[in-house]
C-alpha cells in the first residue's frame, strides 16, 4: 500500500461564489488514488509584516499556516487575475510561508498552476506572475501542460455543474501533475 500524498490547493479568491474555488472543488472530486487533495485557507492571514518575524510577534495564524504548508507533499494553485496580475491574497500567502529567512516551507514541493477568468485571456498575466514568485521560493512548478481557463463562467450550468469539456481538460491536467509529482 502506497503512502497517501497530501496536496494543498491554494485558491486566489475569497469570495463565496468564486469560480476559482469551484474549479478547485472540481479538482478535489478528480483526486487520483493515493492522493489527498485539500483546499488550504489563506484568507485568515494578516498582511505580511516583517516586524512580526524580526520582533517575535508572529501571529498564531502564521504559525499554523506555515506548519500546514510544511507538511504538504505538493501544492496546486488555482488563481484568478486582478489587474493583469496575481491577487494580493495569494501573493500574501506565498510571502508568509516563505519566511522567516532560511525557513521557507515551500521549497522543493512539486506544484502546478491553473488560472481562470470569465474573460477571454484565461488570466495569463496572473498565471505567469505567480510562476515568477514560485521560482523564488524554489517550488518545482510543472511547465507543461499550461492551463488557462477562459470564459470560466460559461463552464458552469445553473445548478453549478461544470461542463464535460472542462472536466476532461482538468482530468488531463491532473494526470500530468501526477506524472510530474512522481518524478521527485
Ligand atoms: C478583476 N477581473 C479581471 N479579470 C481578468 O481576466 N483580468 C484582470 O486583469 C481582471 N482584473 C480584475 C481586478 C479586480 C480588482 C477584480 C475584483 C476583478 C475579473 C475577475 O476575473 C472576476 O471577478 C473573477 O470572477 C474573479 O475570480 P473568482 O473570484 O471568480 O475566483
Amino acid at each position: 500500500m502506497m503512502d497517501t500524498k497530501h496536496i494543498g490547493i491554494f485558491v486566489g479568491s475569497l469570495r463565496k461564489e468564486s469560480f476559482s474555488r469551484k474549479v478547485a472543488e472540481e479538482i478535489i472530486s478528480l483526486e487520483p488514488p493515493t492522493f489527498k487533495f485539500k483546499i488550504i485557507s489563506i484568507g485568515q492571514l494578516p498582511l505580511y509584516n516583517q516586524d512580526f518575524d524580526d520582533h517575535d510577534q508572529v501571529p498564531e495564524s502564521y504559525i499554523s499556516f506555515r506548519k500546514e504548508v510544511d507538511q504538504l507533499d505538493g501544492v496546486i494553485f488555482v488563481t484568478p487575475e486582478y489587474n493583469r496580475g496575481l491577487p494580493a491574497v495569494l501573493k500574501n500567502a506565498i510571502d508568509v510561508a516563505s519566511r522567516p529567512a532560511g525557513k521557507n516551507v515551500w521549497t522543493k514541493k512539486p506544484s502546478a498552476v491553473i488560472s481562470n477568468s470569465p474573460g477571454m485571456l484565461g488570466a495569463f498575466g496572473a498565471n505567469h506572475q505567480l510562476r515568477q514568485s514560485l521560482t523564488s521560493v524554489n517550488i518545482y512548478t510543472m511547465q507543461q501542460p499550461e492551463i488557462y481557463l477562459s470564459q470560466i463562467s460559461k463552464a458552469f450550468d445553473e445548478s453549478g455543474k461544470i461542463d464535460d469539456r472542462t472536466t476532461d481538460y482538468l482530468k488531463k491536467f491532473i494526470n500530468a501533475y501526477v506524472d510530474w509529482f512522481n518524478k521527485f
